[in-house]
């Protein structure tokens, strides 16, 4: 598979932001401005908290509106004495399709670890969900050109034990941590090299045919005026976007970048 067969697939990460209320007014804003042209170009999703999930889903499936619902985090067992976490079960019966693994917040803020962020991988695609694994430098290695050593350390440990044919269907997402919410984004050729990284490792592990089919977003500051410069690049198959995804008005920009 060429990069051209890759569905571009952009996807708002609302972190911890939008009461279920906002949450609603945002989605139904958000299918105002887009329409079925959108769609068929774009693989639209957004990730509210899990308090807006129940809210969001019922809003979707209601209007038939055509956008994936998908989780900011979940737990890799199916129940139990886990106070305050969230099961893939859980997730799967909201209809949720995607599930950010690994995000650079909860690695550097809540303890995740690749072993914790390979769990949780196997958990997602066990439950016929799609994760969106989160891997990244920080501007610290990205100084001392360990960009490429720790992204392709993060990819081997969240895909370990992960079989060929559940891999092609994922998505990874480069985020420099020092693009995240800085304003500052990596350049086009930069993340797209380190994508292309990110993809030979991938071959490395799991061969041509399916490190082709897996598509890497870029994410950090992406805004609707960078997008298109993004989207350009041959290994760039879409964004994740947190902040500029907030607003419907800039993520529907996003959305229809090129358009
Ligand atoms: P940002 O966040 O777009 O606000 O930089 C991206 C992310 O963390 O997914």
């Amino acid at each position: 598979m060429s990069e051209g067969t890759r569905r571009p697939i952009i996807a708002g990460n609302w972190k911890m932001h939008h009461t279920h209320l906002e949450a609603i007014q945002v989605v139904q804003k958000l299918s105002y401005r887009l329409d079925r042209s959108d769609y068929e170009r774009v693989e639209v999703v957004v990730c509210p908290t899990f308090t807006s999930l129940r809210s969001v889903q019922t809003v979707l499936e209601s209007d038939r509106i055509p956008i994936a619902l998908g989780a900011q985090d979940v737990h890799w067992e199916e129940k139990g004495a886990f106070t305050g976490e969230v099961s893939p079960t859980m997730l799967a019966k909201l209809n949720v399709s995607f599930v950010i693994v690994g995000h650079s917040e909860r690695r550097q803020l809540f303890g995740e670890t690749d072993e914790t962020v390979n769990r949780k991988v196997k958990a997602v695609l066990a439950h016929g969900m799609t994760p969106i694994v989160c891997v990244g430098e920080t501007l610290e290695e990205r100084e001392a050109g360990e960009t490429a050593a720790k992204v392709d350390g993060q990819v081997r440990g969240a895909f370990e034990g992960v079989k060929a044919a559940d891999v092609a269907a994922t998505v990874v997402a480069y985020e420099p941590i020092w693009a995240i919410g800085t304003g500052r984004t990596a350049t086009p050729g930069d993340a797209d090299e380190t994508i292309g990284v990110i993809r030979g490792t991938l071959r490395d592990l799991f061969g041509g045919p399916t490190s082709s089919a897996v598509r890497i977003q870029y994410g950090g500051s992406v805004n609707p005026g960078n997008i298109a410069d993004l989207m350009a690049m041959p290994e760039i198959d879409g964004a994740l976007v947190g902040g500029a995804s907030l607003d419907p008005d800039d993520f529907a920009r996003i959305v229809r970048y090129g358009a």
